[in-house]
């Protein structure tokens, strides 16, 4: 029995030089100018996608480490998501944007008066999606880095005093009556005095209340803490697991227990697995790939090595292929997670030509063993996941018009004759399009 699901897209690479290494930068789209991302989210929303989230970093690293950042454009520069948002949402009418932001960053009065802005401007289409990295900490205050937890403690701190100045004012607050004159009523408002571990301001706050619910919040992080998170606080967690069923049924396990943990429903939580994947015209171009992928150059490996090093700020470029990778070479900022993804199941003594080489290797997606193979193919996949009670699904990759066209001109009417996809969006912006099925 096939059901529709929800789909969105992430901007992996955020707000920045889009087409940089690829050959469609011939293009000739400047990634700087809105236009670029205005057709792609015309596109998406032409699609039925309920959402696009935009991946950020506000920082370029660390002063030893910047070049490698910069160097082919993978870690910088990029530049405010938050304020592509309204070109976006000038340029569409339905599709809900999700600009990734950081607590770090920004104090609750103001970001509450801002998103309260854009929820308003948009038709009530603004989603945000909370993330906790510490590592531009230095960037915003001269408080020490805080730790994977107290990360998320300060998230939560930020995102109640956010909600409570949304909520400052009480129902009967904003009065509007022409006859006596009456704009509003001051004394339905609160005062929002917070005094926190993290934050202290008070409210009320100076933005009239939603019609349509607040933003809608969405979630990355997949550790207990950050599914816990999840739970309290989102309308949509953004996943990464494997995609068979036992994976699939386990995490939803347990972000459906944490909802419930914090008093929510299950189906508060829209869960949206990411995929990238690799769409061809035949399943014999797909073998094709997939078997050349065994076999990845020397420039290949270079490239993977290019990608690893702004991903764990270490410069793996240099290194020897044919000798194993010593640890000892990432420093103490470097995530153990980014290093065990880096090694894999390999074993110590594994030379680094292996570590790289198994990032190269593609697999077919018929099987399951990888991302790769046509949009019937991807479709069958897509479903699969929907008899396993999935939400839906989240495409990783540019917003860049080839990437988006090349993944989506077969699959859309594919997916839309199965009845996976929606036809029509519903009244009352990205909340009530998320909570329609
Ligand atoms: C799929 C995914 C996307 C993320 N996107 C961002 C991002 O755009 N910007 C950012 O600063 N951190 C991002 N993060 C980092 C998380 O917010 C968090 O700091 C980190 O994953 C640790 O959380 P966890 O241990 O709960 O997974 C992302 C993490 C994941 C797993």
């Amino acid at each position: 029995m096939t059901r529709l699901q929800h789909f969105g897209w992430f901007l992996a690479r955020g707000f920045g030089p889009h087409g940089w290494g690829h050959p469609y930068l011939r293009w000739n789209h400047r990634w700087t100018s809105p236009d670029l991302y205005q057709d792609s989210a015309r596109t998406l929303e032409q699609a039925g996608f309920d959402l696009l989230i935009i991946e950020d970093a506000p920082s370029l690293g660390s002063a030893d480490t910047i070049d490698l950042r910069v160097r082919h454009a993978f870690g910088g520069p990029k530049h405010d998501p938050l304020l592509l948002a309204p070109y976006l949402f000038a340029a569409t009418r339905h599709l809900g944007v999700v600009p990734t932001v950081n607590p770090a960053a920004s104090l609750p009065y103001t970001a509450a008066r801002q998103f309260a802005t854009l929820q308003h401007l948009s038709g009530h289409r603004l989603g945000l999606n909370v993330v906790t990295d510490t590592g531009s900490a230095r960037h915003f205050s001269a408080a020490p880095q805080l730790g994977h937890d107290a990360a998320y403690d300060r998230a939560e701190e930020w995102l109640g005093g956010i909600r409570d100045l949304w909520r400052s004012w009480q129902p009967g607050a904003l009065v509007q009556d022409e006859q006596t004159g009456v704009y509003a009523d001051g004394t339905r408002m609160d005062a929002t005095r917070h005094r926190g571990e993290y934050f202290s301001f008070d409210g009320p706050l100076n933005a009239v209340p939603f019609t349509d619910g607040e933003p809608a919040i969405v979630s990355p992080g997949g550790s207990g803490r950050g599914l816990a998170f999840a739970g309290h606080n989102s309308d949509v967690q953004l996943a990464l697991a494997p995609l068979d069923e036992q994976s699939i049924r386990a995490y939803r396990g347990r972000i459906h227990a944490a909802a419930e943990a914090a008093g929510r429903r299950p189906a508060d939580v829209k869960i949206l697995f990411a995929v990238q994947p690799v769409l061809v015209s035949s399943p014999e171009e797909a073998d094709r790939l997939v078997a050349a992928s065994a076999h990845p150059d020397d420039e290949a490996l270079q490239a993977i090595a290019r990608k690893q090093s702004s991903d764990l700020e270490t410069d793996l470029t240099a290194l020897d292929l044919d000798r194993p990778l010593d640890r000892g070479i990432f420093g103490e900022h470097v995530s153990q997670g980014s290093i065990a993804r880096l090694v894999g199941k390999h074993d110590d003594d594994a030379p680094l030509r292996t570590l790289l080489a198994a990032h190269a290797r593609l697999g077919r997606l018929h099987d399951g063993s990888g991302f790769v193979g046509t949009a019937d193919e991807f479709a069958d996949r897509i479903e699969e996941l929907g008899e396993w009670g999935n939400d839906g699904v989240l495409l990783w990759g540019d917003l860049h018009p080839v990437t988006v066209h090349r993944v989506l001109d077969d699959l859309v009417p594919i997916l839309r004759r199965r009845d996976i996809l929606r036809e029509e969006y519903v009244d009352g912006g990205l909340r009530a399009n998320l909570q329609a099925f």
